[in-house]
C-alpha cells in the first residue's frame, strides 16, 4: 500500500498539546506526518517535542528563508495526500475563512489543491459567536471538511461544545478521508471470531447511511425528522461483525459508534452526498438514512424574528436524491439497497421505488405504527425476482438478517 502523508498544522490552544498523541497514532497506523506549527502554538508544545515525533523537521511559524528555498509553502502542501488543522483555533479559521495569508500556516491553505480537513478546539463561546458559525459556514461552503468538537468541561472550566475530539477519532475520520481503509487496523478493533469463515463479508467494503438529516432555516431552527439511527447503525455493526470495512455516514444522533466502523458525521443531505462521494468505492450500499426531501432554498445569517404575524412562507428547494444519484454513479456499488418507509401498500410502494431509483433491493418497513425511535422493525425486502418477507424482530435481529442475505449475494465474489 502506498503511503499516506498528512501535513498536519497545529494553531496556537490549549489542546495543541493532544497533537503529539493524534501524531503518534497516526505514524502508528502508517500514515507519514510532516508538521507545521503557527506562532502561538509554540507556545503550549515546543516545535522539538513534535519533530522527535514526526522524525522530520517541524516547520514554522514565520517563513524561514532557507526552509523557503529549500522546500516551500507549495511543495510542502504538494507532497501531502491531505491537510489537518488539529486544533483549529478560532483564529485560523478567521483567517482562512477570509482568504488572509500571513504566516506559514495560512499561506499553505490558501495555496493548497489539497482537500482540507479541520478540527476545532476552543472555548464554548468562541464555538458559537456568530463571526465562527458565519466562518464555518464559508469553510464548509469552500469545501473544507469540518469535525465537530466534543462537548464537555473546558479548561477554562466553562462547559458544552469546543473540546478537540479525542485523538482516535480525529484519526478515524482522516483514515476515511485517505480512503485508506487499512484492513488489519479495522479488523483489530472487531469483535472476534474463531477463524475467517466466520467473517464471510472480509475484505469487502460497505457503506452505510443512517439517521435524519437536518436542514438549517436560520441559524437556530431546522427541518428534521424523527429517524433515531438505531436501525443503520445496527446495519453497520453487523456488517463490521462479519469481517466488512464499513464506512458509516451518519446524520445528527445520539448514539454510539459499533467497534470497527468508521463514522462520518454529517448535517445536510448535501454533506452526506459529498462524503459518499469522497468513500466510494464500496461492493455494498446501504442507504438506510432518512434523507429530508427538501431544504431551504435561502438561509438567512441571521434569526428570523417574528413580527406578530404570520411569517412569509418557507420557500423549499429539493435535496438530490443520494441512493438514486449513487445507482446512476461511475462507481456505482455492486449491490446498492435502499430503503422505504410506508404506511399503507407497502410492497407496491417499494416495488415503485426499486424501479424508480434504480437499486437492487428496496427494504421496506411498515411505518403505520411506532418504528422510528422504536425497538423492533418489520421488513419486506423487494427485489427484482420477488418479495421475502420478515417478521416484527428487534432491529438488531433484523441487521444480521440483512447482512447476512448480503453476504449470500456478495460475499463469495
Ligand atoms: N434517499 C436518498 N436521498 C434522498 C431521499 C431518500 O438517498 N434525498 C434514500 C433513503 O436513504 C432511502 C430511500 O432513498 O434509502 C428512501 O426513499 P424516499 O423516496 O425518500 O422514500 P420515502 O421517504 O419513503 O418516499 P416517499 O416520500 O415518496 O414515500
Amino acid at each position: 500500500m502506498i503511503e499516506k502523508r498528512v501535513l498536519l498544522i497545529v494553531s496556537g490552544g490549549i489542546a495543541a498539546y493532544k497533537s503529539l498523541e493524534l501524531t503518534r497514532l497516526l505514524k502508528k497506523q502508517g500514515i507519514a506526518v510532516r508538521a507545521v506549527m503557527t506562532e502561538s502554538a509554540t507556545e503550549f508544545v515546543t516545535p522539538l517535542s513534535l519533530g522527535v515525533i514526526t522524525e522530520d523537521h517541524v516547520y514554522g511559524a514565520m517563513f524561514d528563508l532557507k526552509e523557503e528555498r529549500e522546500i516551500g509553502h507549495i511543495q510542502l502542501s504538494r507532497q501531502a495526500d491531505l491537510i489537518v488543522i488539529a486544533p483549529a483555533t478560532a483564529n485560523i479559521l478567521a483567517k482562512a475563512a477570509a482568504g488572509i495569508a500571513d504566516d506559514l500556516a495560512t499561506t499553505i491553505l490558501l495555496a493548497t489543491d489539497k482537500p482540507v480537513l479541520a478540527v476545532p478546539a476552543m472555548n464554548v463561546r468562541m464555538w458559537q459567536h456568530a463571526a465562527t458559525r458565519r466562518n464555518l459556514a464559508q469553510l464548509r461552503a469552500d469545501g473544507m471538511a469540518i469535525m465537530d468538537p466534543d462537548e464537555g468541561e473546558m479548561a477554562c472550566g466553562e462547559y458544552g461544545p469546543g473540546r478537540l475530539p479525542e485523538p482516535h477519532a480525529i484519526v478515524e475520520r482522516i483514515i476515511a478521508m485517505l480512503g485508506h481503509f487499512a484492513s488489519a487496523q479495522t479488523l483489530a478493533s472487531q469483535p472476534d471470531f474463531a477463524d475467517i469463515d466466520h467473517r464471510p463479508l472480509y475484505g469487502k467494503r460497505v457503506l452505510v447511511t443512517a439517521g435524519p438529516t437536518h436542514e438549517a432555516i436560520d441559524p437556530v431552527r431546522y427541518i428534521a425528522n424523527r429517524s433515531s439511527g438505531r436501525q443503520g447503525f445496527a446495519i453497520a455493526a453487523g456488517a463490521a461483525e462479519m469481517g466488512a470495512e464499513v464506512t458509516l455516514i451518519a446524520g445528527p444522533v445520539h448514539l454510539v459508534t459499533p467497534p470497527g466502523v468508521i463514522r462520518i458525521d454529517i448535517e445536510t443531505a448535501l454533506e452526506m452526498q459529498a462524503e459518499i462521494d469522497k468513500a466510494l468505492p464500496a461492493d455494498v450500499a446501504i442507504m438506510v438514512a432518512a434523507v429530508a426531501d427538501w431544504r431551504a432554498a435561502d438561509v438567512p445569517e441571521q434569526k428570523i424574528k417574528k413580527a406578530g404575524k404570520a411569517p412569509a412562507p418557507l420557500a423549499l428547494t429539493e435535496n438530490p436524491d443520494i441512493l438514486a444519484t449513487l445507482a446512476k454513479h461511475k462507481q456505482r456499488p455492486k449491490l446498492l439497497i435502499g430503503f422505504a418507509a410506508e404506511t399503507e401498500k407497502i410492497v407496491e410502494h417499494a416495488a415503485a421505488k426499486l424501479a424508480k431509483k434504480g437499486c437492487d433491493w428496496i427494504v421496506a418497513n411498515d411505518v403505520s405504527g411506532d418504528v422510528m425511535g422504536g425497538e423492533n422493525n418489520a421488513f419486506h425486502i423487494v427485489t427484482k425476482d420477488g418479495v421475502e418477507s420478515w417478521p416484527d424482530s428487534p432491529k438488531d435481529v433484523i441487521a444480521r438478517k440483512l447482512m447476512e442475505k448480503v453476504a449470500d449475494e456478495i460475499g463469495e465474489s
